[in-house]
């Protein structure tokens, strides 16, 4: 299951992103942005529970949010994303997952894996700038399989359908947030017409 964001403030700031004069400080800015927009569309379904608050005139009932996150960012792009996860869920654990993808076959290779082993029905959020071929995801999501996660979300903010499609295939129990669904991937698997190199341009490594 997928779903691309298709609110005119997602896809005004979507625009401002992929721009090639866009210079790193106002690309995180957007970054930062339209991760809040995807977290508050992927997340409409987190646990809460009841809880009674008093406000200065009355005695009332709220909900607090119930359910134990861990934030997994893969790296290095992912971190470009990681701020305005925690600003949205200040409690939520990090777990990090390093892949690198060879530029000239796409496929990922983890290099490092910090994540938490999974204790109970805990939700996985993970988060990476760009899903080209979907190798660096789908290893992501095998990944925290192995280490018990059994709820895990995806959000991204540029997405190629193939990447899409592999997803689907491989790892059908996990949904897809993304702000925009592009046209496909170039011969050396960059997304079509995408933004370029997500980790360059967050971290101004051009
Ligand atoms: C980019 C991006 C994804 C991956 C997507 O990372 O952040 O992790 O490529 O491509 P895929 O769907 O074909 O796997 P990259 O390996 O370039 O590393 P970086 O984040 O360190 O720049
Ligand atoms: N990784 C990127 O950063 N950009 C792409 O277009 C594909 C993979």
């Amino acid at each position: 299951m997928h779903t691309v964001l298709t609110h005119p403030l997602v896809k005004h700031r979507v625009t401002l992103m992929r721009d090639i004069n866009t210079k790193p400080k106002q690309f995180r800015e957007l970054v930062n942005e339209i991760t809040e927009f995807l977290a508050f569309e992927s997340l409409r379904d987190l646990k809460t529970v009841e809880v009674s608050v008093t406000t200065p005139i009355a005695r009332t009932t709220g909900v607090k949010i119930a359910d134990s996150i861990v934030i997994v960012p893969i790296l290095r792009a992912g971190m470009g994303m990681l701020d305005a996860m925690l600003q949205v869920l200040p409690d939520a654990k990090v777990g990090v997952l390093g892949m690198q993808r060879n530029e000239e076959t796409a496929e990922s290779v983890p290099y490092y894996i910090k994540v938490p082993r999974a204790r109970g029905d805990e939700l996985a959020i993970v988060i990476d700038p760009m899903l080209a071929t979907g190798g660096s995801a789908c290893d992501a999501f095998d990944q925290l399989k192995k280490l018990g996660y059994r709820r895990i979300v995806f959000l991204n903010l540029i997405a190629a359908p193939e990447g899409i499609a592999r997803v689907e295939k491989e790892h059908p129990d996990v949904p897809v947030f993304t702000a925009a669904k592009d046209d496909g991937l170039n011969s050396h698997f960059y997304i079509v017409p995408g933004l370029g190199d997500a980790g360059d341009r967050i971290f101004g490594t051009l």
